[in-house]
């Protein structure tokens, strides 16, 4: 018998309206890809890049023809591609025009834990906040979102995700394809599930939280984009809350990836999947044939990421099929050339007598805690590298995230990370059962009263309190005695 439509619609109250319902979306790619407009900035006297955003209210057709509430950043979805490059001072004057509280975290950003944005800098409705730093790091794909204590996965579903790119003096940049939006294109990857009036369904899944069944391409879904150069470079993000993808394309085709979350890595590497989990950026250069198309899809993990029989893989998403972006190349194609054999030098961190810390996640804890605003859990000690063992003891999906730094891929249960975690890194996929052991350095900022988070970047885990705090110390520097909070007026 067929379903009522109700249940067919998605409003059924069993287990069954969180799963999606087809096990492979067509090929259809119906509407534009839309580009994430470059953010507008000013440059005053002392030299510092300011920008304005503003988190509002408003609604997006993310499915053609339904007019969804969201929220976005000085828009109605997401928001504009932030740009500075290394060694310049920015400015970010955030106004909150929601009607609750919110804040602004750069992901991948080293900067001083005081405008890190995470939960100790909430930003009041009708408040605004600016925070100011100087950029020291390399070219790199970064992004924003919120971070509010409990809050985070709610207000990145409804649509509160940017990105923030970083450029350098590496000459390899002007090899690299740069014209943004034409041959060098964000891909915001997210998942979205909705009621049957066509508003976000906010209800939790209880085993895999705000796990949607339909997938969205900067902001909206089935989307294509129209190439018309050899080579197109893909800047992609797992913005999603909690899902996992398996990324390739329908003709198997293989593509370069050039940089992870941190930045270029040392050589291109040949790919024909990649793997993102929620956080973990990669850009990957396609090469395209006049005339063709070609899909960028997720695809089923075929060893369930890892999971032990004992769960359904499925509760998590892992065996799911999704088109991302259709790409349709024009029929002549303007000449590209194939990216620098050597694009960046990435030196070693020397962990040569460096002490160990050990993290071990539980269902949504790590070492046994979760998330208290006034406890710190790890104290370090400014330009002194250690060892993170981030060990996953559970049957379950989870990742590690690092505030203010990037981090390397020592080794993954002993073996070398294969070419594509051996970059700079901030968040890193912990496979159930597994030890992650990364090098780890923290420089430039000290501070005694802010704290910086580690955590699961599952949002659903990380609301859940699967995050803790660490304060980067001067050596011999004592912790204050009380941790800071506030910054938006
Ligand atoms: Cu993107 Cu603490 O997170
Ligand atoms: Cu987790």
């Amino acid at each position: 018998a067929a379903l009522p439509v109700a249940a067919a619609a998605g409003c059924s109250t069993t287990e069954s309206h969180h799963r999606p319902r087809f096990a492979s979306a067509p090929p259809s790619g119906k509407r534009p890809l839309p580009i994430p407009p470059p953010a507008k900035s000013t440059v005053t006297d002392d030299g510092t890049r300011r920008f304005d955003l503003d988190i509002r209210a408003g609604a997006t057709e993310i499915v053609a023809g339904v007019k969804t509430p969201t929220w976005g950043y000085s828009g109605a979805i997401l928001g504009p591609t932030l740009r500075a490059r290394h060694g310049e001072t920015v400015a970010v004057r955030v106004r909150n025009s929601l009607g609750e509280v919110t804040s602004v975290h750069w992901h991948g950003m080293h900067l001083p834990a005081i405008f890190d944005g995470g939960p100790h800098q909430p930003i009041m409705p009708g408040g605004t906040w600016t925070p100011t730093w100087t950029v020291k790091q390399p070219a790199a794909t970064l992004w924003y979102h919120p971070h509010a204590h409990g809050t985070t996965q709610r207000h990145a579903f409804r649509g509160l995700a940017g990105l923030f790119i970083i450029d350098d003096d590496n000459p390899v940049s002007r090899e690299l394809p740069h014209d943004y939006g034409v041959d060098d294109v964000p891909l915001i990857v997210q998942d979205k599930k909705f009621t049957p009036n066509g508003n976000l369904d906010e209800r939790d899944d209880p085993s895999a939280g705000l796990l949607g069944s339909t997938v969205t391409t900067n902001g909206i879904a089935d989307t294509y984009l129209d190439v018309t150069t050899e080579r197109v470079r893909l800047r992609v993000l797992n913005g999603s809350t909690v899902r996992f993808y398996n990324l390739g394309f329908d003709d198997d085709s293989e593509f370069e990836m050039i940089a992870g979350d941190g930045g270029l890595l040392e050589e291109p590497t040949r790919l024909r999947r990649l793997r993102l989990t929620p956080g973990e950026r990669a850009e990957i250069i396609v090469t395209m044939r006049p005339g063709l198309t070609r899909i960028l899809r997720a695809y089923p993990f075929e060893d369930n990421n890892g999971i032990r029989p004992s769960q359904p893989a499925a509760n998590f998403g892992l065996a799911d099929t999704f088109d991302i972006v259709l790409l349709r190349a024009a029929n002549t194609l303007k000449p590209r050339p194939a990216p620098p054999a050597a694009l960046a030098h990435i030196p070693p961190i020397d962990t040569n007598g460096a002490a160990t810390r050990t993290f071990l996640f539980g269902q949504v804890s790590i070492n046994g805690a979760t998330m208290d605003m006034q406890r710190i859990d790890v104290r370090t000690v400014v330009d002194t590298p250690e060892i993170w063992a981030v060990t996953n003891g559970v049957n379950g999906v989870h990742n590690f995230h690092v505030h203010d730094t990037r981090f390397r891929v020592i080794d993954i249960d002993g073996q070398a990370p294969p070419p594509e975690l051996a970059g700079w890194k901030d968040t890193v996929n912990v496979r159930p059962f597994s030890t992650v052991r990364l090098a780890v350095r923290f420089s430039d900022y000290t501070d005694a009263r802010w704290p910086y988070m580690y955590h699961c970047h599952l949002m659903y885990h990380e609301d859940y309190g699967m995050m803790g705090q660490f304060l980067v110390l001067r050596p011999g520097e004592k912790p204050d005695s009380v941790i800071g909070q506030g910054g938006g007026s």
